[in-house]
């Protein structure tokens, strides 16, 4: 009851939407993929253009009744699936145009507030943070994984300095109860050793949970390169990123497509790749002054683009040898 109640009054302000549509121009008409469709901001404003078509894809069923609505309005304009995007091939894509895929990563307003996903370190009850098609929870992870791989996962996924404490403590505590939201958050308060004042202490332990719960890093992977390989020319791959881990992942991804790493004169010209797709912005788009004013989480998200400039399936990145370390820490899921 009560989060219905909450779902109804959060008001959602899609971000960077005014540069959304600058980059991928849905005045000239065309199909595009919304993979993190939400609450339809992005796709609505796509819908305002005639002559456009647009998949939505959400992993939170919660996004379906949103979804529905939309199809009723659009019925042969619109299409909502309840998807992951790494799965994006399944959609069977390869001889449409599709002119623009995007990505606006993360959660939303709506889902963190929603105390059933248990997502925020405000929520009481257990510990969820699934948000949809998910193998495991967080409460599996923090009762039953062993206090190594919590602290890799703290570490790696929450860049937390003090993984090693909160995880002992973690491992000790739990020996007396199985551990919930509010337990975990008083858990990493006595485990901190400095007191920020600007951050939650449990900010960066529970980024790093949610990140684990939903394989955000292979999803984000392959979602990347699934879309590299649907793309046709002209088309438009758009991602925006609220944190640093996954800023890293878009920025090497795109930096790989576009560019020939500058080989050595001492080394032998081995293999020059092709270039498939064009970078016309090398540093990210933020949100403007009065955006942030508006909706202050916008103040962490960064936009990066790349345009393709030939139609070709056969894409040539390492980004899976370069980010091996993060997915072998993803794979200790595999044991829940
Ligand atoms: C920041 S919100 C998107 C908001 C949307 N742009 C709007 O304007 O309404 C991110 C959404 O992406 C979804 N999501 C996150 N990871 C996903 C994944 N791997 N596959 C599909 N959807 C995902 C979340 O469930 C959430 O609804």
């Amino acid at each position: 009851m009560e989060a219905t109640i909450v779902l109804d009054i959060v008001k959602h302000y899609p971000v960077l939407l005014k540069e959304i549509i600058s980059v991928i121009t849905p005045q000239h008409g065309g199909t595009f993929i919304d993979c993190t469709f939400g609450q339809g901001g992005y796709t609505k404003e796509i819908l305002k253009h005639q002559n456009t078509k647009v998949i939505g894809l959400d992993r939170d069923i919660d996004s379906k009744d949103i979804g529905k609505k939309i199809e009723e309005k659009f019925p042969d304009r619109f299409s909502f699936k309840n998807l992951k995007f790494s799965k994006l091939n399944n959609l069977k894509l390869k001889n449409q145009n599709i002119k623009g895929i995007l990505f606006d990563l993360g959660y939303s307003l709506n889902q963190i507030k929603n105390p059933e996903k248990g997502l925020s370190f405000n929520s009481h009850g257990d510990l969820n943070m699934m948000m949809g098609l998910n193998d495991f929870s967080a409460k599996e992870v923090i009762n039953n994984l062993e206090g190594k791989e919590i602290e890799k996962i703290l570490k790696y996924f929450g860049d937390e300095n003090d993984a090693k404490f909160i995880s002992k403590n973690i491992v000790r505590d739990r020996q007396i109860k199985k551990i919930n939201t509010q337990e975990l958050v008083k858990i990493i308060e006595k485990s901190k050793r400095k007191k920020n004042y600007k951050v939650h202490s449990a900010t960066k332990t529970f980024q790093a949970l949610r990140i684990f719960v939903n394989k955000e890093i292979s999803e984000l992977i392959n979602g990347l390169i699934n879309s590299a390989k649907i793309l046709k020319k002209d088309g438009v791959l758009a991602v925006v990123t609220f944190h640093s881990l996954e800023d890293k992942i878009v920025k090497y991804f795109f930096k790989s497509l576009s560019e020939n790493k500058s080989i050595s004169r001492y080394e032998p010209k081995v293999h020059q790749k092709k270039i498939l797709f064009k970078m016309p912005v090398k540093k990210p788009i933020v949100a403007s002054h009065k955006e942030v004013k508006n909706n202050p989480p916008s103040r962490s998200a960064k936009l990066r683009y790349l345009i393709k400039q030939e139609d070709n399936y056969e894409i040539e990145s390492d980004i899976l040898d370069k980010f091996s370390h993060l997915i072998e820490i993803e794979n200790l899921g595999l044991k829940l």
